[in-house]
């Protein structure tokens, strides 16, 4: 099992995440390290657990991003997200529950238990990066519902603002997607302690490109579910699509579980790309099965066909 420094956040108060975060920096530096290192079992060769432990330097993180909202070039939600308003910022919970709420973000950094963990991404495309997140579990925000039982899965939409994302406006910036940008995930999955509701990385509050003020990540499934600058929750009885099964759905599914067995059809991924700090850290690694995550949440896939529903 992959990135075990999840397991040391889990429940723990910002400070606490914080004090743990800077203590192992200190003490990677004191071992002439500077990236931030877990502590890993011997799945991989020692070349690509070294690669797979590093943090991603943050000036990558920031600047080769997806966010069609922007451009569909690595480096355009750097340059244009700017244009995105992220207060004031309200968030909807609605469908399946027994009273839709609406909250505000300032509301929402107050209340829910901020904690830091540190994720590795796995883009669709074949490139991976290690994150460290800040933010709360996603299960702690839909305890302010009362779930449904008819509700089985959960829908999140991106803010659709033309004037404020220029790919919205322009369809040959953003890439004639039908915006707003909506994914999904089965209620299981998103009451999945592993699943967060990301306000930061780096120890700082989310820069516009990465999805501020808050977005999903899901370190199983492959980066696009990680759905951006999220505005409603809604919980609802059937599988509900999302933007890429919009696009092509025979290549990009509903579940996009990260799976070194089932190829993307034009594409391996047995393989990624990792995208460290030095020159060590880069280059091609095996991808895991779920990312690394196999063991927290295989059991929710027990029977499933995985080809079937990739
Ligand atoms: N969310 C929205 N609204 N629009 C997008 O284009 N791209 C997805 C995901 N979330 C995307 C999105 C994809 S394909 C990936 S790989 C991740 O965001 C990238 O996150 P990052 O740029 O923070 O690395």
């Amino acid at each position: 099992m992959l990135i075990k420094n999840y397991k040391f956040d889990v429940d723990k108060t910002k400070t606490t995440d914080e004090n743990l975060y800077k203590k192992r920096r200190e003490i990677l530096k004191l071992m002439g390290i500077t990236s931030s290192i877990a502590i890993f079992p011997n799945m991989l060769n020692a070349n690509d657990k070294y690669k797979l432990e590093t943090i991603t330097p943050e000036n990558k993180a920031t600047t080769y991003n997806n966010f069609y909202e922007f451009g569909l070039d690595k480096s355009d939600p750097s340059r244009n997200a700017h244009t995105l308003k992220t207060r004031p910022w309200q968030v909807k919970i609605t469908g399946e529950v027994d009273k839709e709420i609406t909250l505000d973000i300032d509301t929402i950094l107050k209340e829910m238990p901020i904690i830091e963990r540190a994720y590795r991404l796995r883009c669709v495309e074949a490139w991976s990066m290690n994150i460290p997140w800040r933010g709360f579990e996603l299960n702690k925000l839909l305890n302010k519902v009362k779930i449904k039982s008819s509700a089985k899965f959960v829908q999140f939409k991106t803010k659709y603002a033309p004037n404020e994302m220029i790919g919205q406006k322009n369809p040959y910036i953003g890439g004639f997607i039908k915006y707003p940008y909506i994914e999904g995930l089965r209620l299981d999955e998103a009451l999945n302690p592993l699943t967060l509701i990301a306000t930061g990385m780096y120890g700082k509050d989310l820069q516009n490109q990465n999805g501020a003020p808050l977005r999903l990540v899901v370190p199983w499934k492959y980066g696009f579910k990680s759905i951006k600058s999220i505005v409603e929750i809604k919980l609802v009885e059937k599988m509900p699509e999302s933007t890429w099964m919009q696009l092509q759905g025979d290549e990009y599914g509903f579940y996009a579980n990260v799976n070194p067995n089932v190829h993307h059809p034009r594409w391996s991924q047995g393989e990624e790309r990792f995208i460290g700090g030095s020159f060590f850290s880069f280059g091609k690694v095996k991808t895991l099965m779920f990312n690394g995550y196999e063991e927290e949440v295989s059991n929710m896939y027990n029977g499933m066909d995985l080809v079937k529903f990739f």
